[in-house]
C-alpha cells in the first residue's frame, strides 16, 4: 500500500487523514496516511527518512511550509509564486513541491460558495505566509481589483511588488491601503491575517461589506471577531473549513490523478 502523510508541529488537531481517507474511499483506494510530529530542528531530516522508507509523497503544515519549499527540488509556479510548500511528492530519489493552498481557497469560492472572482472587487487581509500563498491563485481568476490590506502597509508592499507582473498579464488592478484607508465596498473580503489566533479585531470598516458581500475567514473551528463583524454588517460568512478540504483534494489529484468530491466531504466534517 501506499504510504502518505502529514507534517506539522503540532500536529495533534490535523484533519487531513481523516479527508484523504474520505477521498481514498471514494475510489476504493488503501493507502496509509499519518499524521507526524517532526521536531521543530528536525523537518529535512524528517522527509529525507521518509523519502528512504518508500513515502509516495507528504502534506506540510505550520511552520514547515517554507521550509518544505527549502527541500524541494523542483517547485510549480504557484509554490514558487506563495514562496511555500504544503505539498512534497518523492518520485525516486526526486523530491517535487507544489502549493495547493490558494486554489483551494479558489474552489471553495467558486463551488461551494457559488460566488466568481472574475471582474469582482476583491480584498485582501493580510500580508504574510497565508496571505501570499493565495495571491497568484486569485489574480489568475482576474478579479478588476484586488486590494491588499495589512497593519505594516511596507510589507504589503513588498509583497504586491512581486505581483505586478502577474497583475498586469490578468488585468488586475492591484493597489495596497492600510486598515484606516479602506471605505470602499467589496463584493468578497477576504482574512488571511493570523488576527483571529489572538482573538484580536481589525481596525477595518464596516463599510467594506455589501450586504451581498462574501466574507472569508482562511480560519475554521470557531468564529472570529472578523466573521461575527461582517456577520453584523449583513455579509455572508464563510470560515477556511471548504479550503482545507479542497486543498486537500488538489493534493488529492497531484499523488492519485483523479478528482475527488468534495461536498459531501466538507458536510461530514460540519456535522463532527
Ligand atoms: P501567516 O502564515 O498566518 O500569514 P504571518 O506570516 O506571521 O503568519 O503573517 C501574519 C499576518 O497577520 C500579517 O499580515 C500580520 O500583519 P503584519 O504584517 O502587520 O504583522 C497579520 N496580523 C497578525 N496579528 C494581527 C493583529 N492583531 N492585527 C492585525 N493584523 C495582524
Amino acid at each position: 500500500t501506499e504510504k502518505f502523510a502529514v507534517i506539522g508541529h503540532p500536529i495533534e488537531h490535523s484533519k487531513s487523514p481523516l479527508i484523504h481517507q474520505a477521498f481514498a474511499r471514494q475510489f476504493g483506494k488503501t493507502m496509509t496516511y499519518e499524521k507526524l510530529l517532526a521536531p521543530l530542528d528536525g523537518f529535512a531530516a524528517t522527509i529525507k527518512q521518509l523519502q528512504l522508507e518508500g513515502y509516495r509523497g507528504v502534506n506540510v503544515t505550520v511552520p514547515f511550509k517554507f521550509e518544505a519549499f527549502e527541500v524541494s527540488q523542483t517547485l510549480s509556479e504557484r509554490a514558487t509564486a506563495a514562496g511555500a510548500v504544503n505539498t512534497l511528492s518523492f518520485q525516486g530519489g526526486h523530491i517535487s513541491g507544489d502549493n495547493t493552498d490558494g486554489c483551494g481557497l479558489v474552489n471553495d469560492i467558486l463551488k461551494h460558495w457559488q460566488r466568481t472572482i472574475d471582474g469582482q472587487k476583491v480584498l485582501l487581509l493580510g500580508a504574510g505566509g497565508a496571505a501570499q500563498g493565495v495571491i497568484l491563485p486569485l489574480l489568475a481568476q482576474q478579479p478588476a481589483v484586488l486590494t491588499v490590506a495589512n497593519r505594516s502597509l511596507d510589507k504589503a508592499q513588498a509583497m504586491v511588488d512581486c505581483f505586478k507582473a502577474d497583475a498586469q498579464l490578468h488585468q488586475v488592478s492591484l493597489t495596497v491601503q492600510t486598515f484606516d484607508e479602506l471605505s470602499e465596498g467589496y463584493d468578497v473580503v477576504i482574512n488571511a491575517t493570523s488576527a483571529g489566533l489572538q482573538a484580536e479585531a481589525l481596525p477595518v470598516s464596516d463599510t467594506i461589506f455589501y450586504a451581498h458581500s462574501l466574507a472569508y475567514d482562511m480560519m475554521y473551528g470557531r468564529e472570529t471577531l472578523f466573521m461575527q463583524q461582517a456577520h453584523a454588517a449583513g455579509a455572508q460568512v464563510a470560515d477556511g473549513l471548504g479550503m482545507l478540504v479542497e486543498q486537500a483534494a488538489e493534493a488529492f489529484y497531484l499523488w492519485h490523478g483523479v478528482r475527488p468530491e468534495t461536498a459531501p466531504v466538507i458536510q461530514s466534517l460540519r456535522l463532527s
